[in-house]
């Protein structure tokens, strides 16, 4: 087996590496590439030295098997046949390929078996937000149909990138020292603030990100669901985190939630409000599951419930999403 990372200098690729030793990934051989800014740098995988090559439009993918990308949406528009053309399956996960009908949008514990069909060789990992959300929705859409979904997400420095994280960093000691703020990477200074908007707005006043949450969640679930998001960045620096309320067909109760997301897969239940046990980004960066907590009836809709959730978007919301879409495959033989 052998395997790519287009984009190994950044922060979704330098999480597959380490999703990939962490999992004993079965794989031969490791080629990373990047652009001319990473090229030749490199990167210690399973205590051997890996050069990260150049991208180019040449034949490095002629005998590759799993292509992981994660160098934005141009990139992987502008190489998609490059990487595909010798039969390697390309898992994307920038936003290029998502809402197109030849390319499956696949959450493993959700979706699976959607990743069989794919006519050009590529398979799109959601957007980071929806990939988190769908693995709880799929919990309750177990119980009773949704028919409605409204969120509010509190996303971290880090889903825009290494560069972004590294800002956040720089932007508190620059607040703390006296200096003047540098801002590159956000609209505004995220340091002491919250800034309402990810991504940039479409015609009907919703942002790109939030409108990914609609369009996505419907393409994965199969579903006829209606999401109304908003999507916030916070000062954290790694994992996301999303209020959630649901409009079921019939009334949840509280009781029967929890037990359908203690056994959903993909899910950890974190619900103890009088231990003050809750999931929160802070604790949970780095780890693998979905966690839900703060799990009540929704006081203003009768078929409402309402619960809070925290996951790393950089692992389960990109990387680790993509590694288990290609364990899938290996394990029905498929790659
Ligand atoms: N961060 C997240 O939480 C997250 C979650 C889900 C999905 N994603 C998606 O994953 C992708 C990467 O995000 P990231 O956060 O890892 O960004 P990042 O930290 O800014 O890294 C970007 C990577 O892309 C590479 N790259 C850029 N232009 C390239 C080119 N022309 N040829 C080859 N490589 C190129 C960069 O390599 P050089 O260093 O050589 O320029 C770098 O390795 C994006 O599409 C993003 O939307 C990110």
């Amino acid at each position: 087996m052998k395997v790519a990372i287009v984009g190994a200098s950044g922060a979704v690729g330098q999480e597959f590496l380490r999703v990939l030793d962490e999992r004993n990934f079965p794989l031969d051989e490791l080629v990373l590439f990047g652009s001319p800014r990473s090229a030749g740098t490199k990167y210690t995988f399973r205590g051997k030295d890996i050069e990260v090559k150049l991208l180019q439009h040449n034949d490095d993918f002629r005998g590759v098997d799993i292509a992981f990308t994660s160098a934005g949406a141009g990139t992987s528009k502008e190489y998609a046949e490059d990487i595909t053309r010798f039969g390697a399956v390309m898992i994307d996960n920038s936003s290029a390929f998502r809402m197109d009908d030849d390319v499956p949008l696949v959450v493993p514990e959700v979706n699976a078996a959607d990743a069989k069909q794919r006519p050009r060789g590529i398979i799109a990992n959601p957007n980071c937000t929806t990939i988190q959300m769908v693995v709880a929705l799929k919990a309750i859409e177990g119980l009773s149909h949704i028919r409605r979904v409204h969120v509010s997400t509190y996303q971290a420095a880090s889903g825009a990138g290494a560069a972004a994280m590294q800002e956040l960093y720089e932007q508190y000691r620059q607040v703390l020292a006296g200096e003047p703020v540098k801002v590159e990477k956000f609209a505004y200074q995220l340091a002491f603030n919250l800034i309402p908007q990810i991504d940039v707005f479409t015609d009907n006043g919703y942002t790109k990100e939030e409108m990914k949450m609609f369009n996505e969640t419907r393409k994965i679930m199969h579903s006829d669901v209606r999401v109304s998001a908003t999507c916030v960045r916070v000062p954290a620096l790694r994992s996301h985190s999303e209020s959630i309320w649901v409009e079921t067909e019939r009334p949840i109760s509280v009781e029967e939630a929890r037990e359908a997301f203690a056994r959903g897969e993909g899910l950890v239940l974190m619900d103890n409000p009088a231990e003050k046990e809750y999931p929160m980004p802070l604790f949970l960066a780095g780890k693998d599951p979905v966690y839900v907590g703060r799990i009540r009836r929704d006081l203003a809709n009768d078929n409402g419930l309402t619960f809070w959730i925290v996951g790393d978007q950089i692992k389960k919301g990109a990387a680790l999403n993509a590694v288990q879409i290609a364990e899938y495959l290996v394990r029905e033989g498929d790659i």
